[in-house]
């Protein structure tokens, strides 16, 4: 099927939304954008960049990323510096911002903010988080890093472990996965089990997963483990969290176990999920994932904005 020019206006707010051949033509850009194929592609773009709830990664790399192909961005980088602050509703806020940039990449607290935007936008609506519901381009970034790395997606044992109930990275990942032939295992404390619609969609596509709750021996099959922080600013109740904080880990003494080739992934920050001393083995590929968030949001913007067709 030929995509070229169908990305063109097109908001981004779920992986709901996007088909295999969706998915693998962004990826194929990302992979052009990255052999320095499309430079200066965003030359006489403006993008805002309104970022709601903290973020280093996200917003950085994609600042880096629209203005090392020759874009220009604005934005927030926290609501307490905006009028959401007198009291304007988000709304009213991308009515008015719509109209100062050709595409707008949001994070938001609220689950749904990003579709809400999108419905009040004159240009694209990126989504960038919108609370624990997804992070497309997040996802898009782990599914390029992951076809960079060993060559195809089909065919893989995938583990995701940590707080699957509240990260969205691996909700929105889990959904990516699903175009794929992949074989999942849900690494979780039963507090922070993948919630039932993001499993109902696995099994809505049929894609095979196991449910545990640590690393056991079943993992050494295991080609890429997907670790995440315990979302603790998303518990309503502080002590479920204490119950939960601090219970896995990997470490050098894990990977002792594991396939030797096994790769280890985060979406970072970390905070004691996994330990430093992973960080120069040939198994960390999380620092490299999160510098292919440049190729990948640099492809999405100029698809968007009709800069690469
Ligand atoms: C993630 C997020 O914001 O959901 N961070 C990121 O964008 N790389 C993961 C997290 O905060 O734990």
């Amino acid at each position: 099927m030929d995509l070229t020019g169908h990305f063109i206006g097109r908001n981004i707010i779920s992986f709901r939304d996007l088909t295999k051949d969706e998915i693998e033509y962004i990826l194929q850009k990302a992979f052009e954008v990255k052999n320095r194929q499309h430079e200066n592609a965003l030359a006489g773009k403006v993008l805002a960049t309104l970022f709601f709830e903290p973020s280093t990664r996200t917003r950085l790399s994609f600042e880096a990323a629209i203005t090392s192909i020759g874009g220009r961005f604005f934005g927030i980088a926290d609501s307490s510096s905006s009028s959401i602050m007198k009291g304007e509703t988000l709304k009213d806020t991308i009515k008015t911002v719509s109209g100062y940039c050709d595409a707008i990449i949001m994070r938001h607290p609220y689950e749904g903010a990003a579709r809400a935007a999108a419905d009040v936008s004159s240009v694209p609506i990126i989504n960038a988080g919108d609370g624990a519901n997804q992070h497309p381009t997040q996802a898009l970034l782990d599914l390029f890093t992951i076809k960079e790395t060993f060559g195809n997606i089909d065919g893989l044992n995938i583990g995701l472990m940590g707080d699957l109930k509240y990260g969205r990275t691996v909700h929105s990942l889990s959904m990516a996965l699903a175009h794929y032939n992949v074989k999942l295992t849900l690494i979780a404390p039963k507090l922070l089990r993948m919630p039932k619609d993001v499993k109902e969609h696995l099994q809505s596509r049929n894609v095979a997963y196991d449910e545990i709750e640590c690393i056991n021996e079943e993992c050494k099959k295991l080609d890429v483990i997907y670790v995440t922080r315990i979302q603790k600013e998303r518990f309503g109740d502080l002590q479920e969290y204490e119950r939960v904080a601090g219970s896995y880990k990997i470490s050098k003494a894990t990977l002792a176990d594991l396939n030797p080739n096994v790769k280890i992934m985060h979406p970072l920050p970390r905070v004691d999920e996994i330990d430093p001393d992973v960080d120069d083995t040939p198994n960390a590929l999380y620092f490299h994932q999160a510098h292919n968030g440049i190729p990948v949001r640099q492809a999405l913007v100029s698809l968007v904005t009709g800069a690469i067709k």
